[in-house]
């Protein structure tokens, strides 16, 4: 009946989710609130690493794209279900090292990496670096030696791959500041170079070609691309290139009309073109890894508000205005993306027209969703927007000094806070004057 089979209708009529009472969640914690189910999260690794194994042997590594959900407590979810994870800032990492997760499954990615963020990686032995341009390169190559350490690397290639997504979403075309092109060479001048640098270690190749994408097809070309390139770099240089990482992107259902394709379908076709690939062009098969993000994590979300006013401006809309927006969700403003909405008290009553849901910011794109179908709505009334859990609270922010909500993980009916909501005075913490 819902988008999310993790959430359901219990004894009271409410919205449940992992087997939790919403609307006591609410009641418990304030609004708004970000809710995550752990369970839906750890099925979700499961049928990854489910698909791999069974597609493609042991020769695998899933990474958790973090920038979809960074927190101490992930980490140690996604740890503990045999992910590694990649990370694109010093602060996701040292998150990620705070929670006590394994530096040896910990990919550095990013298009400016710093040269302190370099250093510190470096010095915490993380597993690889996903290197974006020369510059980055011959930093790593300074650093390492610095440091007396190897750095293991793999490149970011654009492979030229349409992922039919949305344009903010899309990288693996040659426009996009993410990485270095095949089509004009670029990228079999970086591996040339890597080769004669004696602190780095080359290991593979990455590509991601955007997020959100719904069709198995441009995973498997930009599966057969990446194969091809490693055959003329086996050709040229002698090398074999022994990782292949194919990025994340998988998408997932927001609305009725999406419509992904499943896991295992997305998985059992670039596998499937990898050693077909690997055969054609005498390669030895490589490890293979992904970078899932959102569909670790967006499904397993909700976040839930309370109504304030609802404003009905005749012949033109009606305005419902919540207690959050576009600092805990700026996705509508940023993609226009949409979300389905329901009220957790009542969620199977049927929608009486389509009304605006507004924020409480002080800027008129701060919208959550435009023609939103629901029942009769009054000031008071508790708003959950489904299918938050990914780029929702890791893109939140203090616009107007909103602090941020806390984040409730359940697990088969059990809740527990992993994120506190911020007050006031953690707003005014770094005002020196
Ligand atoms: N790997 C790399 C190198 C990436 O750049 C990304 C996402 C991922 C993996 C994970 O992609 P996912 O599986 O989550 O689609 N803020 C946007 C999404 C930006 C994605 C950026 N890179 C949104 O809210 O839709």
């Amino acid at each position: 009946m819902f988008i999310s089979d993790s959430l359901t209708i219990n004894n009271n009529g409410h919205l449940a989710i992992g087997g939790a009472d919403v609307v006591s969640l609410a009641e418990k914690y304030g609004t708004p609130l970000y809710i995550m189910d752990e369970d839906k999260i750890r099925r979700t690794c499961r049928e990854y690493n489910n698909a791999l194994k069974e597609c493609y042997g042991d020769n695998f590594l899933v990474f958790y794209a973090s920038k979809a959900f960074s927190s101490k407590y992930i980490y140690k979810v996604i740890d503990s279900e045999g992910f590694g994870t990649d990370v694109v800032s010093g602060g996701e990492l040292y998150t990620a090292l705070k929670a006590g997760f394994p530096a040896g499954k910990i990919a550095f990615h990013g298009n400016n990496k710093t040269p302190a963020e370099i250093e510190f990686a470096l010095k915490n032995n993380i597993r690889d670096f996903v290197v974006d341009n020369v510059f980055e390169l011959h930093l790593l190559d300074e650093t390492a030696k610095k440091l007396g350490v190897r750095a293991k690397i793999s490149f970011r290639i654009k492979p030229g791959v349409d992922a039919h997504t949305h344009d903010f979403i899309k990288t693996g075309q040659i426009d996009s500041k993410f990485g270095v092109a095949l089509e004009n060479g670029e990228a079999f001048d970086i591996i040339k170079e890597a080769l004669t640098l004696s602190n780095i270690e080359l290991c593979g190749v990455h590509c991601h070609i955007g997020s959100q994408i719904f069709d198995a097809e441009p995973f498997s070309h930009a599966a057969e691309i990446m194969m091809q390139f490693m055959a003329s770099i086996k050709n040229e240089f002698g090398y074999e290139l022994s990782e292949l990482n194919l990025g994340g992107g998988f998408g997932i259902r927001y609305t009725e009309k999406d419509d992904p394709n499943s896991i295992y379908e997305s998985v059992k076709n670039f596998t499937d073109t990898v050693k077909c690939e690997a055969q054609k062009h005498g390669l030895k098969l490589p490890f293979i890894s992904i970078e899932p993000g959102r569909s670790v994590v967006a499904e397993s979300g909700i976040t839930v508000y309370t109504v304030g006013s609802v404003k009905n401006i005749p012949g033109v809309r009606t305005y419902v205005s919540v207690d959050g927006g576009m600092t805990d969700n700026p996705r509508y403003a940023l993609y226009g993306a949409e979300y389905m909405m329901l009220l957790p008290e009542r969620p199977s009553a049927k929608p009486s027209g389509k009304v605006t849901v507004a924020g409480r910011n002080c800027e008129s794109g701060d919208l959550l969703g435009e023609d939103v179908p629901l029942p009769e709505v009054t000031p008071g009334d508790l708003l959950t927007v489904l299918t938050t859990g990914a780029y929702n609270y890791s893109m939140a922010s203090n616009y107007n000094r909103v602090p941020r909500p806390p984040v409730v993980m359940v697990n088969h009916g059990e809740d527990k806070l992993i994120i506190k909501r911020e007050t006031y005075e953690d707003l005014i913490a770094n005002d020196l004057m």
